[in-house]
This record gives structure tokens, C-alpha cells and sequence, in this order.
């Protein structure tokens, strides 16, 4: 039985649309709103003692469904918020690194992550991911496939793991916002032995104090990883 610190955290932020209805608001604003969020949220994990890694959901491969003008926006506010980070990156000694199916985002943005993790990637306070297109089972497969064409027959667990496009460790905490219960698709294989947090406050809501209550909360709990 033993109590482990958070070296990687990965956060299912949902609630932005809520939190702009419930303010009469746009959807794009709750969207805004929600990037101020991670950008609290990062400066907090880069000051936080044992916390190494720190991956956002931010767009699945689901999230294409959306109504034309939303998944242009947010686009839009991706490339804008990379533009504007920088600065808090390179005062916070952060990497960025991002993970998911890039090549299907336009040329200019995916230039502008290619920029950003080569401007950052000297940076060792902390590795913020942000999963971008990014679907857990498409990643497995990828994987997979990874392997077979390497002439594999047979695969272990460890080779799965460094073939996937998280060669991070394995996530400690999960935290949902917004008061849903589920994964959504998201890191199904890191997440094998996480423990989890569903929160029913809206992404542009959450705070650092509240995840500090959280992390306070986890180094509380025994993780027996499978054993007594
Ligand atoms: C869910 O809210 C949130 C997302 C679509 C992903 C997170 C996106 C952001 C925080 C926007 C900014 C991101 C970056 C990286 C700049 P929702 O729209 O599903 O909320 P709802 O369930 O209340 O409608």
C-alpha cells in the first residue's frame, strides 16, 4: 500500500458551452473563457513539486461533429492561444508537446504547433500536452499497426506503450469537469491504473485552489495498483 505523488495529470475539460448559456453568452466565449483556464492550470502544475505532465483534452477526433463556424473558432482560438503563450511558457519552463492526428488540421496550424514545441523544448518544469484530434482507440491501433509493420508477430505491453504518441508516464489522476462520467475516448491505455475526480464545476470555472484541494484530496489515497 502505497501513497504516490502526481507526476502526470490529464484533465477532460468539458462545460465551456454551459458556462456561456448560462450567461447568455456565445458558445466561443465559454471557448475563450476555457483557454484562460488552462493557461491557470499550467502555471499551477509548472509550480507543483511532483507534477511532470500535465494533458488536456482539448479537441477529439469526435469533436469534427460540431457546427462548421464552432470548429473553425476554435481553430481560431488554438492558433491564437499558442501565438499569445510563449511568454508564460518560457517563464514557466514549460514544453509543449502535442499529441493526436495533426495531419488534418490546416497547414498554418500545424506550423504553428511544429513552432511552439520547437521554441519550448528545452523547458523542464513541466511537459503540458494538449491532445488535439485526438482519439484513445485510433491511437492503439496506430500503434499496432506501428508494430505489425516492423515485421512484429507477437506484442508486449511495454512495446505497445512506447509505440503509442504519449511516451509519457502513466497518468495518475483524471479529472473530468462539468459533472460527466466518462472517458470520451480519451487515453484509455495510460489511464489503466489512474485514479479519478469528477468535479461538477464548468471548465472556465475550475481554479487552481480547487485542483489544489484535489491533489490534496489524491495524496490522501492508497493505490494498491493490484496488490494489498
Ligand atoms: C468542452 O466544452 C470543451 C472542449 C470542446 C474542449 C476544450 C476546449 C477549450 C478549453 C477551448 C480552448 C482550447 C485551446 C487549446 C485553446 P463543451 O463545448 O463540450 O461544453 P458543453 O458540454 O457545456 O457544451
Amino acid at each position: 500500500m502505497s501513497k504516490t505523488p502526481i507526476k502526470h495529470l490529464a484533465i477532460i475539460m468539458d462545460g465551456n458551452g454551459r458556462w456561456a448559456k448560462n450567461r447568455g453568452l456565445n458558445r466561443s466565449k465559454g471557448h475563450e473563457a476555457g483557454a484562460e483556464t488552462i493557461r491557470e492550470i499550467t502555471t499551477y502544475c509548472a509550480s507543483h513539486i511532483s507534477i511532470e505532465t500535465v494533458t488536456f483534452y482539448a479537441f477529439s477526433t469526435e469533436n469534427w461533429k460540431r457546427p462548421k463556424l464552432e470548429v473553425e473558432f476554435l481553430m481560431r482560438l488554438l492558433d491564437t492561444y499558442l501565438k499569445n503563450e510563449i511568454d508564460t511558457y518560457q517563464k514557466h519552463g514549460v514544453r509543449f508537446k502535442a499529441i493526436g492526428c495533426l495531419h488534418q488540421f490546416s497547414k498554418s496550424l500545424q506550423k504553428r504547433i511544429a513552432k511552439t514545441e520547437e521554441l519550448t523544448k528545452t523547458n523542464t518544469n513541466l511537459t503540458q500536452v494538449l491532445a488535439l484530434n485526438y482519439g484513445s482507440r485510433s491511437e492503439i491501433t496506430g500503434a499496432v499497426n506501428k508494430l505489425m509493420a516492423e515485421g512484429k508477430t507477437s506484442v508486449t505491453e511495454k512495446e505497445i506503450s512506447a509505440a503509442l504518441q504519449t511516451p509519457y508516464t502513466d497518468i495518475d489522476l483524471l479529472i473530468r469537469t462539468s459533472g460527466e462520467q466518462r472517458l470520451s475516448n480519451f487515453l484509455l491505455w495510460q489511464l489503466s491504473y489512474a485514479e479519478f475526480t469528477f468535479t461538477p464545476t464548468l471548465w472556465p470555472d475550475f481554479t487552481a485552489k480547487e485542483l489544489d484541494d484535489i491533489t490534496i484530496d489524491f495524496e490522501q489515497r492508497s493505490r494498491r495498483f493490484g496488490g494489498l
